[in-house]
């Protein structure tokens, strides 16, 4: 593989970075003209938009690059189905390109674009000079899907846990209340998140405590998509309440691992848990959050209800050691939203 391939490589990886983790794995892409200059670049923003191939593919037309002799370099296989886009391989195929290199397989069903290539003529490289990739590039693509593929071969949803607390780590105060926490700007982030996923999960105790609608809604109110809506514990609801809903899955939450598995198999790829802390304890402690995004607001509590809670770490040999998560964020793991922080966590993917 040769010097042009690697830094086309080590760019679609930057690339990658900033899409968004929900329901689909961050991909990126970059188009090598004919002389192998790198021409131009896409990524895949997050589900529901399109692809990181295609988004590169229409760049490099836009930048008059003549595709019958380019490469396309992309970090996951091109997919072969038909999801909320067509399949980046058909697309592929169509417009001419005579050679794409990829960096890792994709084992799920989206997967089997390579084959779909080389039926058609076009030749398909698996990358596999990881070492003349820049270390940080290296580190990268071990890490950038990791917990996304352990999640799928564990048919379990990828989980992504949220909170909005105060810097001292309180996500309500002693009379329960808690709305308000974080500013408009952190909440309007967090709607977008919502519209990115499945289904939108909180523990009873929210549910009644705060009567939430777990709906994706824009700053004038408008409902942009409808995840699921999940609710851990088996507690009656309020009648009339917001989730008081036939359509709302309950789920007892004492076997988190299995009550995952249903959501998968009902069609739950991506899980947003948002409260309260009780429930984002019990899935931290069982090592079932694959992504933690925590709002951190100028606030100060003291005393109150904490955004993680539970027993079991004596020592600091115990602790659960977690990383920044620069997706979806640019060059930054944690960014202002006015004035509250954007902290984006994600596990160590050889921890597990
Ligand atoms: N600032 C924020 O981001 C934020 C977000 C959400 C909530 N909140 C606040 O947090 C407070 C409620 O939080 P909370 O921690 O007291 O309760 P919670 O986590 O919302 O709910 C706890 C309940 O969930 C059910 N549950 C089912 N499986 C569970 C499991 N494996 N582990 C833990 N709980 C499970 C249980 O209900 P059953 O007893 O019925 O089984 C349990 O009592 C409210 O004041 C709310 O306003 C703040």
């Amino acid at each position: 593989m040769n010097e042009p391939t690697a830094g086309a490589m080590a760019e679609a990886l930057q690339q990658a970075l900033r899409g968004t983790r929900t329901r689909n794995p961050l991909v990126g892409a970059a188009v090598l003209d004919r002389d192998g200059n790198l021409a131009a670049t896409g990524f895949h923003p997050g589900a529901g938009s399109p692809h990181a191939e295609v988004n590169a593919l229409a760049a490099a037309r836009a930048a008059g690059i003549d595709l019958s002799k380019a490469t396309l370099v992309v970090t996951l296989e091109p997919c072969a189905h038909h999801g909320t886009t067509p399949p980046c391989a058909e697309t592929i195929a169509r417009a001419g390109i005579p050679r794409v290199v990829f960096l890792a397989s994709d084992p799920t069903e989206a997967g089997g674009g390579a084959d779909f290539l080389r039926e058609r003529g076009v030749t398909v490289e698996k990358y596999d000079d990881e070492s003349r990739l820049p270390a940080d590039s290296r580190l990268l693509a071990e890490q950038l899907n990791a917990r996304w593929f352990r999640a799928k071969r564990e048919q379990r949803p990828f989980v992504i846990a949220k909170s909005a607390r105060t810097f001292d780590g309180y996500i309500a105060a002693r009379d329960g209340s808690s709305k308000w926490i974080t500013n408009a700007a952190a909440r309007s982030d967090a709607h977008v998140l919502r519209s990115r996923v499945d289904a939108i999960a909180v523990g009873a105790a929210t549910a009644l405590t705060d009567n939430p609608r777990l709906t994706a809604r824009d700053t004038s109110e408008r409902t942009l998509v409808r995840p699921a809506r999940v609710v851990f514990g088996m507690r009656s609801l309020r009648p009339g309440s917001h989730l008081d809903d036939p359509a709302t899955i309950r789920l007892s939450g004492a076997h988190l691992a299995s009550d995952l598995r249903h959501l998968y198999r009902k069609g739950v790829r991506s899980l947003l848990i948002e409260g309260g802390g009780k429930l984002v304890s019990s899935f931290l402690r069982a090592r079932l959050v694959d992504q933690f995004i925590s709002y951190v607001a100028a606030d100060l509590m003291g005393s109150g209800n904490p955004a993680v809670s539970f027993p079991g770490v004596d020592s600091i040999g115990e602790r659960q050691s977690w990383m920044w998560d620069p997706s979806g964020m640019g060059a930054s793991a944690w960014l202002g939203t006015g004035a509250d922080l954007n902290l984006r966590l994600q596990t160590i993917p050889k921890e597990g």
